[in-house]
C-alpha cells in the first residue's frame, strides 16, 4: 500500500519522537487551534495579497498566524527548485510539510502558491487529513480570471512569459488545474480585499480554529 505522506525514508534507522505537550494542551495555551489555509490560484490572483491582510487581522486578534509566500520561500528553503513540474510537484511537498509543521506548533500558518496541479495539493491535504482534526486543511482558491491577473500584470511577468522569455510560465505556457472542491473560493475581480478577508476569516471561525470575535 502506498503511504499517503509519500515514500519512506532513505533510512531505515528511523523511529517518530512524541512530545509531551499534545493539540489540545497547545489550544488551551494559545486560546485558538491550529490550520493550514492552502490558497492557490494564478500569478496575480491576488494570494499573497489575502494572506498577509489575513494574517494581519488575525496577529491583531492575538492569534499565532504566519504566511509562507511563493516567491519569499524560493529565496531560501527552495531556493535550488525551478519551475519545471517536477520542481514544482517538491516546492509544494516540502512547503506541504512545512504547513504541517506550523500546524504542530499550534500556529494558523496562511500558504500563498500557485501549486497549480490538483494531485499534489491532493497529497498536501492528505498530509494533513489523518484523521485529527486539530490540523484542518482548508483550500481556497483565489479565482481571478488569467485575464485579470494578466491584465494586472503586478511584476511584469506576463508580459515577459508571453513574449517568450519566461517558459513554463502558469496559465501562460504551463497548466494550472483548478480545484475541483475548495472550502472557499474567490474572484478577487468580484470581491474587494475586506471581503476576502472577512470570507476567509468566517471559514476559520466556522470550523472552530478561531473564536467568533477573531
Ligand atoms: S508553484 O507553481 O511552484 O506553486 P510558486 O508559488 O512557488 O509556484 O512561485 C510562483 C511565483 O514565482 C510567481 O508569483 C512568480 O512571481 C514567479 N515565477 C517565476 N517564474 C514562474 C513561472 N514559470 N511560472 C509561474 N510563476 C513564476
Amino acid at each position: 500500500m502506498t503511504d499517503p505522506a509519500g515514500p519512506r525514508p532513505v533510512s531505515d534507522n528511523i523511529v517518530a519522537a512524541t512530545g509531551a505537550v499534545d493539540a489540545a494542551a497547545r489550544r488551551a495555551a494559545y486560546g485558538h487551534g491550529a490550520a493550514t489555509v492552502w490558497f492557490t490560484g494564478l500569478s496575480g490572483s491576488g494570494k499573497s495579497t489575502i494572506a498577509a491582510a489575513v494574517e494581519e487581522a488575525l496577529v491583531a486578534a492575538g492569534v499565532h498566524a504566519s504566511v509562507l509566500d511563493g516567491d519569499n520561500v524560493r529565496f531560501g528553503l527552495n531556493r535550488d527548485l525551478g519551475f519545471s513540474p517536477e520542481d514544482r510537484t517538491e516546492n509544494i511537498r516540502r512547503i506541504g510539510e512545512v504547513c504541517r509543521l506550523f500546524c504542530d506548533a499550534g500556529a494558523v500558518v496562511l500558504s500563498a502558491f500557485i501549486s497549480p496541479y490538483r494531485a499534489d495539493r491532493a497529497a498536501v491535504r492528505a498530509l494533513h487529513d489523518d484523521g485529527d482534526p486539530a490540523h484542518p486543511f482548508l483550500e481556497v482558491h483565489v479565482d481571478t480570471p488569467l485575464e485579470v491577473c494578466e491584465e494586472r500584470d503586478v511584476k511584469g511577468l506576463y508580459a515577459r512569459a508571453r513574449a517568450g522569455d519566461i517558459p513554463e510560465f502558469s496559465g501562460v505556457s504551463a497548466p494550472y488545474e483548478p480545484p475541483t472542491g475548495p472550502e472557499l473560493r474567490l474572484d478577487t475581480s468580484r470581491l474587494d480585499l475586506a471581503a476576502c478577508v472577512a470570507a476567509v476569516l468566517d471559514l476559520l471561525a466556522a470550523r472552530d480554529v478561531t473564536a467568533r470575535d477573531a
